[in-house]
């Protein structure tokens, strides 16, 4: 029989705490349901003393979310808790959660009480919370830098008094793994009522280690942890609910006595909706749910990854509802890793057709850093086009344009070998360059619609022009990519042209088009 290990997710509390995260009550609802499908063990739904709208927006999900724990964070100070009560009381199963700092330099400096008089009324805080439930979670603030006999007594008080979950953060990041197991291990070993309460852990990031001290916590006997999505919280952050979880179960071998009750296939959606509503962006190299957490970009590793995913690979990105492995295409990319992407994106091209489209990635590759998913897609999309119609290719296109000077292009085609240029002017290069092509065709349409946008991301991104021509009522769309928009539109509107060509089965072009000199 495995250890159930208790979640107690915090992003709507602590996590609300970071600078710039600021919910409204709708998208505190929409990040508790989407916890409940997750099914996190508990959600701490807010400070509710903090201002009427908190306290609505905590009613709220208590009176909506089923199936997690819901808790208010209070003080212990009368009013927080009756305050607190309020706003849970409806819940399925509503939790009471206080807490008190336990530091020497916490109660000398801010609370300015003595460490008797504090516990008096933390254990009086205690009680009152379990006149309302029986489900009442104390916590030591900063117990990290606080005296351990004195944890000890707090701690066994507080039990003694009623409560259920005792908490020891680590509220400032202090503690280092071995030290902060150690203080787990003491607390059991010399509290002597410990096996009456659950024993939770809370963790911050000051120093990079809020996830190996929950997990450290976690192997000497504590049974809740406490975090957060995407590990957001007060300065640096708490610790991060998927790389804990995550861990423990691709680590089965390691963690084997532990599991959590997380639908983890939730865990991709769940980071990406918290990510948006508080605006905090994921960072791309975050443990299990940043963007490059299963994209591969060395040949060395994608040629491993082709083989056998595992050579580079702990997390299958299924397991947490997320996207399949990546290979960041680059102009180092070989063919073989080309070849793997197009197969994982459905697309299989015989021989000659693959050469020729490989010539056109490296074309791109050494124009962009990065060639992404959807750049694929484009480049496809127009090797599709120009098979379909072997009319007229793009050969060589200048253009001319500027404050002071006439915008003029020229442009050279070729059809089935044979080469045709021509110069012409327009009220810009594009027109210009639509112009010339006229020319060449000796075919007159009319522009219904013209559009460009950019693929990808960056000032490198690849655009996509889209038109549709019509000539004499038959609309034809035409459609080109390039990182540069004006030949990006000389291809989609020769694109066009060529299917009109196709269409009337006038396939040559006129006697008036000038052949290039030598
Ligand atoms: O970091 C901390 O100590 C807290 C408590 C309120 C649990 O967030
Ligand atoms: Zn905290």
């Amino acid at each position: 029989m495995k250890e159930r290990i208790l979640i107690f997710d915090s992003t709507l509390r602590d996590g609300e705490q970071t600078p710039g995260a600021k919910l409204n009550a709708r998208e505190k609802m929409e990040i508790a349901r989407q916890l409940a499908r997750l099914k996190v063990d508990i959600i701490e739904a807010g400070f509710p003393i903090s201002s009427p709208g908190e306290f609505k927006a905590v009613q709220a999900i208590a009176r909506e979310v089923k199936g997690p724990v819901i808790t208010a964070l209070s003080r212990i100070v009368k009013e927080d808790i009756d305050t607190a009560w309020e706003s849970v009381k409806e819940a399925e199963n509503p939790r009471i959660h206080v807490f008190l700092a336990s530091s020497d330099i916490h109660m000398q400096y801010k609370l300015r009480k003595s460490p008797e008089e504090l516990l008096e009324q933390a254990v009086e805080a205690v009680r009152h919370a379990k006149k309302y439930t029986s489900d009442v979670q104390y916590s030591l603030e900063d117990a990290t830098r606080s005296r351990k006999e004195y944890i000890y007594e707090v701690v066994e008080a507080v039990i003694k008094a009623g409560a259920t979950t005792v908490n020891i953060p680590d509220t400032v990041g202090y503690a280092v793994p071995d030290e902060f197991a150690a203080l787990i291990r003491d607390i059991y070993e010399k509290v002597p009522n410990i096996h009456k309460a659950v024993l939770s852990v809370h963790c911050h990031d000051d120093l990079g280690m809020a996830v190996i001290n929950s997990l450290k916590a976690v192997e000497m006997g504590a049974r809740q942890v406490e975090c957060n999505i995407n590990g957001i919280g007060e300065r640096a952050g708490n610790a991060s609910l998927e790389e804990i979880v995550v861990a423990m179960r691709v680590r089965q071998d390691y963690f084997s006595r532990f599991e959590t009750g997380l639908n983890l296939k939730e865990i991709y959606k769940t980071s990406r909706l918290v990510s948006g509503l508080t605006g905090i962006p994921i960072p791309v190299n975050k443990a299990v749910i940043g963007t490059n957490a299963f994209a591969h970009s060395s040949g060395i590793h994608q040629d491993g990854v082709i083989k056998n995913k595992e050579t580079y690979e702990i997390i299958n990105a299924d397991l947490i509802g997320g996207q399949a492995a990546r290979m960041m295409l680059t102009a180092r990319s070989g063919r073989h890793a080309l070849q793997y992407q197009l197969a994982e994106m459905g697309y299989v091209l015989p021989g000659d057709k693959f050469e020729e489209f490989y010539s056109r990635f490296l074309d791109l590759a050494d124009r962009k850093k990065e060639v992404y998913h959807e750049d694929l897609e484009a480049l496809i999309a127009d090797q599709i086009a120009l098979d379909y119609i072997p009319t007229f290719k793009l050969e060589y296109l200048q253009t001319v344009s500027g404050t002071k000077s006439v915008p003029a292009a020229v442009v050279k085609l070729n059809r089935e070998g044979e080469l045709f240029q021509e110069v012409a002017s327009g009220s810009g290069p594009i027109e210009a360059a639509f112009n010339a092509i006229d020319k060449i065709t000796g075919i007159n349409v009319r522009l219904d619609s013209f559009n460009i946008r950019a693929v990808t991301e960056g000032r490198e991104a690849l655009g996509e022009a889209s038109l549709k021509i019509n000539s004499g009522g038959k609309v034809i769309i035409g459609r080109g990519t390039s990182t540069d928009i004006v030949e990006a539109s000389v291809k989609a509107y020769l694109n066009g042209i060529n299917k009109l060509i196709l269409k009337n089965g006038n396939g040559h072009p006129p006697e008036a088009a000038e052949k290039p000199g030598p």
